[in-house]
This record gives C-alpha cells, sequence and structure tokens, in this order.
C-alpha cells in the first residue's frame, strides 16, 4: 500500500465560491484560510503523512487587482501571527517556499517569526508556497549553482530548490487540470488528483477518501510490477 508522506494540494476555486454566493472574491479567501487550517489539523493528526505543501499565492497571482493582492497579504499576515499558537500546539512546523524577498518588510518577519518559533515541532512540515513559481524556483537553484566547477547533478538541483521532497500525492481543487506552475520537479512521479470542490467548501472526509484511493494506486516508476 502506497503511503501519502508528501501531499500537495493546489487551492483553487476560492474568487468562484463566493462569487457563486453574491459575495465579494475576498470572503472566498477568507473561508479558504478556515480550510487550510482544518485540512492541516487533520494531517497533523495523521502519523502517515509527513508533509503538506500547500499553494497560497503564486508568482503570477501578483497580476491580479491591486485590492485583492492586498488583501491577500493582509490575510497571511493575519492568519500566520492567529495560528502561531497552533502550529506549536499541534507539533507543526512551518516551511514556507517562494521568494519571499518581495513581500512588505513586515510580512517577511511574521513568516520568519512562525518559521523560527516552530522550527523545534517534529510533526507534520507544513509548507506555504508563497510568491512560489516552479519555474522561478528552479532558476534561483541553477542560478545559485552556476558557478562551480562540476556538472550540475539531478542531487545537486533537487537539493538547491525550495522543496526539495518529491511529492507522493497532488490534489487540485476548483474543477481545472493544470498545474499552473507548482511543483513542476518534485510532481515528477506523483499521482495526481482533480476535483471539482471549490477550496471553501473541501473538507477532510473529501480529502480522506482521496488517500484512500492513493493507498490502492500501482506505482511503478518507470519499472514493472
Ligand atoms: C485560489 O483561488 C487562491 C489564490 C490563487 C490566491 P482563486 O482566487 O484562484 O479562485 P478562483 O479560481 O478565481 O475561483
Ligand atoms: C493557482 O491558482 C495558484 C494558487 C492556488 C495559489 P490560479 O487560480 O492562480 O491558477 P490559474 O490562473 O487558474 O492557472
Ligand atoms: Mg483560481
Amino acid at each position: 500500500m502506497n503511503r501519502a508522506k508528501h501531499i500537495a494540494i493546489i487551492m483553487d476555486g476560492n474568487g468562484r465560491w463566493a462569487e457563486l454566493q453574491g459575495k465579494k472574491r475576498i470572503k472566498g479567501h477568507e473561508k479558504g484560510a478556515q480550510v487550510v487550517k482544518s485540512i492541516t489539523t487533520f494531517c497533523s493528526e495523521n502519523p502517515e503523512i509527513e508533509r503538506l505543501t500547500l499553494y497560497a499565492f503564486s508568482t503570477e497571482n501578483w497580476k491580479r487587482p491591486r485590492l485583492e493582492v492586498e488583501f491577500l497579504m493582509k490575510l497571511l499576515e493575519k492568519h500566520l501571527t492567529n495560528e502561531l499558537n497552533s502550529y506549536i500546539v499541534n507539533n507543526v512546523r512551518f516551511e514556507p517556499i517562494g521568494d519571499l524577498r518581495e513581500f512588505s518588510k513586515s510580512l517577511q518577519k511574521t513568516i520568519q517569526n512562525v518559521k523560527e518559533k516552530t522550527a523545534h515541532c517534529d510533526g507534520l512540515v507544513q509548507s506555504l508556497a508563497l510568491n512560489y513559481g516552479s519555474q522561478n524556483e528552479i532558476l534561483r537553484a541553477v542560478n545559485n549553482l552556476k558557478n562551480q566547477d562540476d556538472d550540475i547533478t539531478q542531487v545537486m538541483l533537487s537539493n538547491a530548490l525550495d522543496c526539495k521532497h518529491s511529492v507522493d500525492l497532488l490534489i487540485r481543487t476548483g474543477g481545472d487540470h493544470r498545474l499552473s506552475n507548482f511543483l513542476l520537479w518534485q510532481a515528477a512521479y506523483a499521482e495526481l488528483f482533480f476535483c471539482d470542490t471549490l477550496w471553501p467548501d473541501f473538507t477532510t472526509e473529501e480529502l480522506e477518501k482521496i488517500i484512500k484511493k492513493f493507498t490502492k494506486i500501482e506505482r511503478r516508476f518507470g519499472g514493472l510490477k
């Protein structure tokens, strides 16, 4: 049976969820943040799951209207500040990925603080992908490695990425079937699950069902059974 050691989720559908109810898109992001909390707690209680990597803000999301971007930044800051204690109580280590230098100094400080205060936690590792794009991540890694004499190996590149761990199970909510620049290297052999549920409606029960299906898949990694 497969173990879903590393689960990655493209949390999509917040805006449509809100619009369907005649609300502003930001209401969907607010509800989405609550779902982040419940899914993280669920994963932290399941010892099989070691890592949960959540796509929260892409390198392309800066293209959105200024007010939506500003709201997302505030929401992130509020979420991290309010949740610091539950990270610690649930023994969850916070390891952000992405190019954090683009964020305001205050948000960078909040991110760094949660990272430091949870560094001792040895349960689930929760990574929020923040100003994350796989192409940007790979380029930064290559640029960090390029000045040495030896050829770059697969292991070297892998270790130079923000996320150094291959993904077992990759889920996208919201009905679209694309990766949108998420973990392109790490998901080389991930099992992909796409569901129509909009992220604010995603539940731990739905995640449990997906994990159950995942455990039964035959993963061959290019070999034979
Ligand atoms: C995902 O939901 C959250 C972010 C990208 C920040 P969306 O905001 O993309 O919601 P839809 O896809 O427009 O419904
Ligand atoms: C992917 O969702 C990014 C996040 C969930 C953070 P998008 O809504 O930005 O992706 P596209 O534009 O549909 O590809
Ligand atoms: Mg979307």
